[in-house]
């Protein structure tokens, strides 16, 4: 579908450290290769390793691994296809299919395009369009710099029906591309079937995907006495699933990282105004309930996450539904509660940016915050009103998977509500019996749970791949791939007898998910047994031998169960065994006549 050239030329383009490091930027080089923590497994020590040489990663402690594509897929959860086409607007590739399936990847790569072009379009009409005076003048008052509305490239789309269908056209984007992209929408008015711009006369915050590309838009009105809604933003599309994206988070993710805590507010503004006031680590939730998805995506850079949210009682509702759900992601949360009547933006601008910093600095835990509105709203006087609260609680902690993260939460709600922790753990158990399961504890490996290949197995492939011209012809000749027990070394094995690693890379993405992983595994490898004494021929000598050994003992064991023989063959067969047996233990040079006369004969047969 996607030409093999096409493919290679975005590998090279891409290197494999600067993409895995955009997206985990905690990767560093340790030696000949880079290491960090693994994004596919729960770890406290690097065993996620990157071989910029081979242009292959790996995780010695989950048996993730493959290829720069295959860490996309898994990473971002997308099919091959997408991968590539991910890759391509990266490396500026252009990606061109080979029949069918055209309109599918190809549309993605140009809703990316559309994005891109389109807040171009806006930023610039917001800079330099003579009809965009009133909303420069409104973010003037609204105290966005220049330099703010540069870096988060604010724009203004024109008060006109077709200002960027026109403009698209112009450049060959056809209404149905703008319309899949969400920028025009369809009009039947009168019959006559065209389509209009979905944003009109207002201030464009672009919204960009965790790599920082455009994906969709959020425009807001100008005038408070206009009728239309307050914000317009882009409808859910190939590319903008508003369940899964936090504004922002492209620019905050570094500091995220550093951090490793994440800050979410509510409004675009809200975000921008703290990234200004020197909160690098804010995102926002722009008015959506947060959802598991965004819990995943922070969870992948912060260990805790600070919700700040309005005082008031829905505020206080969406705090509690969100502290669930991040809860039950493994994060540790905080919730820091506005000041009546403001929001982040207006905090910073009232009382500078210590305000800011303050609130989130002292914010209680979701545990603390619970009982604290809690015990605000409820008559604890009452019995009723005691176990409401007791309920709360204990729905929350029932969220958190892990049971070492549950017991200070246990300890420290039974102090504040004057209850025994015993008591209060009895009830938890009741509670947690009672609700869903709770999710698992870590995320998953990638797919299927990788099976380790056998160590001889995979050992005697490292070998072959890196020392291959020394150890190439030892296999070839003197190995039966069928002698190794496992499938996929096996196949490793032949495939590697035909073609040389180095083209290993090109056939990666017709390998099973299982043979990528392996395969990977011995490109990282470094044969670390080889030393002065054991030189690589050797040891695969020592393996072939070792196969051997295997084969002719399960021969043997076959043997004694074969109806076929008469008892004097059945005799034969087996000194026969026993004798190269004898062979094989006393070292290559005395099995070499034995191997030669077996392979011959089986040759033969
Ligand atoms: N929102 C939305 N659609 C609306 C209203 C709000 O998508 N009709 C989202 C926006 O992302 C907005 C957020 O909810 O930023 C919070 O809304 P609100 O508090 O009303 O706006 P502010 O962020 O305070 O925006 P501003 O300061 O410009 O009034
Ligand atoms: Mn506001």
């Amino acid at each position: 579908m996607i030409p093999k050239e096409t493919i290679e030329e975005i590998r090279a383009r891409c290197g494999i450290v600067e993409v895995i490091g955009s997206y985990l930027p905690q990767l560093r080089r340790r030696g000949s290769t880079y290491k960090c923590n693994c994004p596919f497994h729960q770890e406290k020590t690097p065993s996620f390793t990157v071989n910029d040489a081979r242009q292959i990663f790996h995780c010695f402690g989950c048996g993730a691994g493959g290829d720069v594509f295959r860490f996309v897929m898994d990473y971002e959860k997308v099919d091959f296809v997408t991968a590539v086409t991910i890759l391509a607007g990266r490396a500026g590739v252009e990606v061109v299919y080979e029949g069918g399936e055209a309109e599918r990847g190809g549309s993605k790569d140009v809703l990316y395009k559309l994005h891109a072009e389109a807040a171009a379009f806006y930023h610039r009409m917001l800079l330099e369009g003579p009809e965009a005076a009133e909303a420069r003048r409104y973010l003037e008052e609204r105290e966005l710099p220049p330099d703010v509305v540069k870096a988060f490239q604010i724009g203004y789309a024109p008060n006109e029906w077709d200002g960027l269908l026109k403009r698209a056209a112009r450049k060959g984007y056809d209404a149905g591309q703008l319309e899949a992209a969400g920028l025009v929408v369809p009009s039947d008015r009168g019959g006559a079937s065209g389509h209009y711009d979905r944003f009109r006369n207002r201030i464009m915050f672009p919204i960009c995907d965790p790599m920082g590309r455009v994906i969709g838009f959020s425009g807001r009105i100008m005038n408070a006495a206009e009728k239309s809604a307050k914000y317009v933003n882009s409808p859910e599309t190939l590319l903008f699933k508003k369940s899964q994206v936090l504004y922002a988070f492209d620019k905050a993710r570094k500091a995220i990282v550093d951090t490793r805590q994440a800050v979410v507010v509510e409004g675009q503004i809200d975000a921008i105004r703290c990234h200004q006031a020197g909160l690098a680590n804010v995102v926002a939730s722009q008015g959506t309930a947060l959802t598991d998805n965004h819990a995943k995506l922070l969870k992948r850079h912060a260990d805790e996450v600070v919700l700040v949210l309005d005082a008031d009682a829905a505020g206080i509702k969406a705090a509690l539904a969100a502290s669930e759900i991040f809860v039950a992601a493994e994060l540790s949360v905080r919730v820091a509660a506005l000041p009546e009547k403001e929001d982040p933006d207006s905090l910073v601008l009232r009382q500078g940016p210590e305000a800011i910093r303050r609130l989130v600095d002292e914010a209680p835990s979701a545990l603390d915050f619970l009982i604290d509105a809690f015990q605000r709203q409820e008559d604890t006087a009452t019995e009723a009103g005691r176990m409401r609260v007791v309920q709360a609680v204990l729905n929350l902690i029932a969220q958190c998977p892990s049971a070492a993260r549950r017991e200070p939460m246990l300890h420290r709600a039974a102090d504040r509500l004057n209850l025994s922790p015993l008591a209060l753990s009895q009830d938890l158990r009741r509670a947690q019996a009672r609700s869903r399961p709770a999710p698992p504890p870590e995320a998953k490996p990638p797919s299927t749970a990788p099976k380790n290949a056998p160590r001889e197995e995979a050992a005697l492939l490292e070998l072959l791949v890196h020392y291959y011209p020394e150890v190439h012809p030892l296999v070839h000749d003197f190995l039966p791939p069928d002698y190794l027990s496992d499938p996929v070394c096996r196949q490793l094995v032949e495939t590697l007898m035909l073609d040389p690693p180095e083209t290993l890379n090109e056939h990666f993405h017709d390998m099973s998910e299982e043979v990528q992983r392996v395969a990977s595994r011995v490109q990282v490898g470094e044969s670390r047994a080889i030393d002065a004494e054991n030189s690589a021929p050797e040891l695969a000598q020592r393996y072939i031998l070792h196969f051997w050994k295997r084969h002719l003992e399960a021969e043997q064991a076959a043997l004694a169960r074969r109806a076929d023989m008469t008892n004097e063959e059945r005799f034969r067969e087996t000194s026969r065994i026993r004798h190269d047996l004898h062979a094989l233990a006393k070292g290559w040079g005395h099995a070499l006549p034995m191997l030669e006369t077996r392979l011959h004969r089986d040759v033969d047969f």
